[in-house]
């Protein structure tokens, strides 16, 4: 099997330009967040047990996940959100797991995971993570910018993952992300050079 590596940062840091250079490149991309999205879409997956566990009013008219009203609901009660997590999370570890595995041309298989080392379940299974990083003010224009989220909402998110020293502390390997894009892309270039050639 090719091996895979494991990408995540916190919100703004750029994991998801960093996963489009990497694949660019020609590295595969697992990524949990278009998992996720799949399994709440129309006939997804999830969409049974969302129903079961919430009742009918969390399922838009199409047939997906109503997102504005789960994220209201989950924002202000603890045990849904925890309710919800139990429904995909094991659902998105299996699907990133059988993608990551599947025969593929690539030298390697990225896995995007937002919250890979606040989960518990990807590092055993990887052999490596990359963290993408910047300082946290950098995050915080970057994603107020992107999402139009007002500051105070990106640093209550920020509160919920894992400190950036944490983070840097646990990481492999770490590309730093406070430059331009062409900065970017050089570290990049460098990484995926390394990891082709193992
Ligand atoms: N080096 C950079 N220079 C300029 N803009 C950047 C850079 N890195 C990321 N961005 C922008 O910042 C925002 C957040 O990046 P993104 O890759 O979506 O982060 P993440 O996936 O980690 O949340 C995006 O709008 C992206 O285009
Ligand atoms: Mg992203």
């Amino acid at each position: 099997m090719k091996p895979c590596y494991g990408l995540t940062g916190g919100i703004g840091s750029g994991k998801s330009t960093v996963a489009r250079l990497f694949e660019t490149l020609g590295a595969r991309i697992v990524d949990t967040d278009e998992i996720s999205h799949r399994l709440t879409a129309a006939n997804g997956l999830a969409i049974p047990a969302i129903r079961e566990t919430f009742g009918d009013r969390y399922i838009a008219d199409d047939g997906a996940l109503d997102r504005p009203r789960m994220r209201a609901q989950v924002f202000s009660n603890p045990v849904a959100k925890q309710q919800l997590q139990a429904i995909l999370h094991p659902l998105i570890l299996e699907q990133a797991k059988s993608a990551a595995v599947a025969p593929s041309d690539a030298p390697y298989t990225l896995v995007v995971v937002p919250l890979l080392f606040e989960s518990g379940r990807y590092r055993d299974w990887l052999s490596g993570v990359i963290v993408v990083d910047c300082p946290e003010a950098q995050q915080i224009a970057r994603t107020v910018q992107r999402s139009g989220l007002d500051e105070a909402t990106v640093r209550a998110i920020m509160a919920q993952q894992m400190d950036r020293a944490d983070r840097l502390q646990m990481a492999d390997e770490i590309i730093t992300n406070t430059g331009s894009l062409e900065q970017l892309q050089r570290q990049v270039s460098e990484l995926h050079e390394r990891l082709s050639a193992r």
